[in-house]
């Protein structure tokens, strides 16, 4: 496979405390290559979002993390999280699953999520010197006791499928859009993010911190906030602040 951006550098091991965590270390011990990739068997520490854990069966899904050396400013960081879900949805819809990005970047199908990612950038100065891009996507497991609407691939096609080639299909198709980014078509990710927005134009519930609220998501703030139109006007959430009811 020929990427744009990415080097060939697949990193494979057995069990991390967190795919994310286990990456970054190395790039501290010396520079990785840009789109080296680990892939953990099992992860016993497993980031979510908002300091959540992210528990997923050993050897069934796919959970890695990406590095990625930016020119970004950081103001337009949030476009790392855009690149990230745009490729697990084209992953999703090569396989025929219809899948949705829920705002930042959970990924979801027939409202059940399927993917979860996790973006952690070091900054330097104004810009981002590094991004590690964590996704952890169901792949074999069906079976989620306890998880509030899930689901993975296999459970949406009734077939096993293999983790590694996935891997390989999200890694082409990071490559592809980091690469947009890194063209500045920041205008183009975003109209391609929105296409597949959970929710968009349509009034639903939401709560913030005084309660339950009615709202409509009409699109993003420069910085990547989510924009939503409510009876007292325009508002902008950030992922705190915000809880989709
Ligand atoms: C979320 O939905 O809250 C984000 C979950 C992100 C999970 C992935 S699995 C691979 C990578 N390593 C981690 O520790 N977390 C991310």
């Amino acid at each position: 496979m020929s990427y744009k951006r990415f080097e060939q550098n697949v990193i494979y091991l057995d069990q991390v405390d967190s795919t994310n965590d286990y990456l970054l270390a190395l790039s501290k011990e010396s520079k990785l290559p840009n789109g080296t990739s680990l892939v953990a068997h099992h992860q016993s520490k497993g980031k979510g979002q908002r300091l959540a854990t992210w528990t997923t069966q050993a050897g069934k899904n796919l959970t890695c993390s990406t590095i990625f050396y930016p020119t970004l400013q950081i103001q337009a960081a949030f476009c790392l999280n855009m690149c990230a879900s745009l490729a697990v949805q084209n992953v999703l819809q090569d396989l025929g699953i219809r899948a949705q990005i829920k705002w930042p970047n959970d990924i979801l199908v027939d409202g059940k999520k399927i993917c979860g990612i996790l973006v952690e950038n070091s900054v330097q100065g104004k810009s981002i010197a590094q991004s590690i891009i964590g996704i952890g996507l169901n792949i074999n497991q069906t079976d989620f006791e306890g998880t509030f609407k899930a689901t993975s691939i296999s459970a949406e096609l009734g077939e096993k499928i293999d983790v590694n080639e996935i891997h390989q299909q999200l890694l082409a198709y990071l490559d592809f859009w980091l690469d947009w980014m890194e063209q500045k078509n920041f205008r183009m990710i975003e109209q391609r993010y929105l296409k597949h927005l959970y929710q968009l134009n349509e009034k639903h519930e939401y709560q913030d911190q005084n309660g339950r609220f009615e709202g409509e998501i009409v699109g993003l703030s420069e910085s990547g906030l989510l924009k939503m139109k409510t009876d007292a006007g325009m508002r902008l959430f950030d992922i705190k602040d915000v809880k989709y009811l």
